[in-house]
């Protein structure tokens, strides 16, 4: 598998194909306008008056289809949507061609970021990546607004990341090193994050790669985990069961962390295995905080991109 990690942010962001289409100045300003929006959501219930969101998804939601067409009906557009592969009838670019004649964006949950990719270079309207087998962008910019709530300043904090390099893992690194935060993550071998991606998110600040879920969280003001078998990967599950055991979040791994840090999962969580019950109910629980900040995130991507 190889990264398609984009070397220059374009400047004005068309597309979020990956959390890098988006400059740092971008990011931070999606970080003030979620906040924002969050305080005050009447003053945009016309702001997408009369725009469309196309929304496919090749995988299971409930976030992050919920939260998208909530955002933008609260915005005071509309969405229309379709379950099940992309390109099983016709080519993605003929897809592309298609919704965007109809619709101001188009919104893609799939397998392949080959996919996103292929959508954004033939459509004449943003793209959005809802999540592909190697980044979550909608996801990272919703846990660094929820990191930002709750420990105030980014700069300087540790954010750990216990259990599959996956792609929810590569989006947090992306986002969180460019606000300043120093990130650790902890795997089993052989399920390490992309090495290109690490790379990149070096360019931005501190990552910490390592085989200890224990060096990982020691002092971390936040330790974020996400499941071990991620979707499309079933056939995996029992071997991943097995290798994943010993990065279990529970209260004993709670505690090497600083003593006010919070918990993070992106959901929906294996409650038992990658998380205890006692810890996803814990003061410390920050999750369904990070599920609400979804549809203020994307509201704020759906004003930076379709108006
Ligand atoms: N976190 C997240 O993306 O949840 P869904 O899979 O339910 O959209
Ligand atoms: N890593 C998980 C995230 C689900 C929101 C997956 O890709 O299935």
């Amino acid at each position: 598998m190889s990264a398609t990690v984009r070397n220059i942010a374009k400047p004005f962001a068309q597309d979020l194909t990956c959390d890098l289409d988006f400059s740092t100045a971008a990011l931070e300003h999606a970080l003030k306008l979620s906040a924002q929006i969050k305080r005050t959501p009447s003053r945009y219930t016309k702001t997408l008056a009369g725009r469309y969101l196309s929304l496919l998804f090749e995988k299971p939601s409930l976030r992050t289809r919920l939260t998208f067409e909530l955002a933008i009906k609260q915005l005071g557009g509309d969405a229309v949507w379709s379950i099940g592969p992309i390109a099983e009838r016709e080519p993605v670019k003929d897809v592309a061609r298609n919704l965007d004649r109809w619709t101001q964006g188009i919104v893609a949950r799939v397998f392949s970021q080959g996919t996103i990719d292929e959508l954004a270079k033939w459509s004449s309207v943003p793209v959005i990546n809802a999540l592909s087998d190697l980044y979550h962008p909608c996801q990272a910019l919703a846990d660094v607004l929820t990191l930002k709530e709750h420990l105030g300043s980014l700069k300087g904090r540790t954010v750990a990341f216990i259990g599959d390099g996956n792609n929810v893992a590569h989006s947090l690194m992306l986002d969180a090193t460019r606000l300043g935060m120093n990130v650790a993550v902890a795997t089993p071998e052989g399920y390490e994050p992309n090495a290109d991606i690490v790379e990149k998110a070096r360019e931005y600040g501190t990552v910490l790669v390592t085989h200890d879920p224990t060096e990982a969280v020691r002092g971390a003001n936040a330790v974020y985990t996400d499941v071990w078998t991620s979707m499309g990967q079933e056939m995996e599950a029992s071997v991943r069961l097995a290798a994943f055991a010993p990065y279990q979040v529970n209260s004993k791994l709670m505690a090497q962390a600083h003593a006010d840090a919070i918990f993070l999962h992106c959901l929906p969580a294996k409650r038992g295995q990658e998380v205890t019950d006692e810890v996803m109910e814990s003061a410390q629980s920050a999750v369904f905080d990070q599920a609400e900040n979804r549809l203020h995130a994307q509201k704020a991507l759906l004003v930076m991109l379709l108006s």
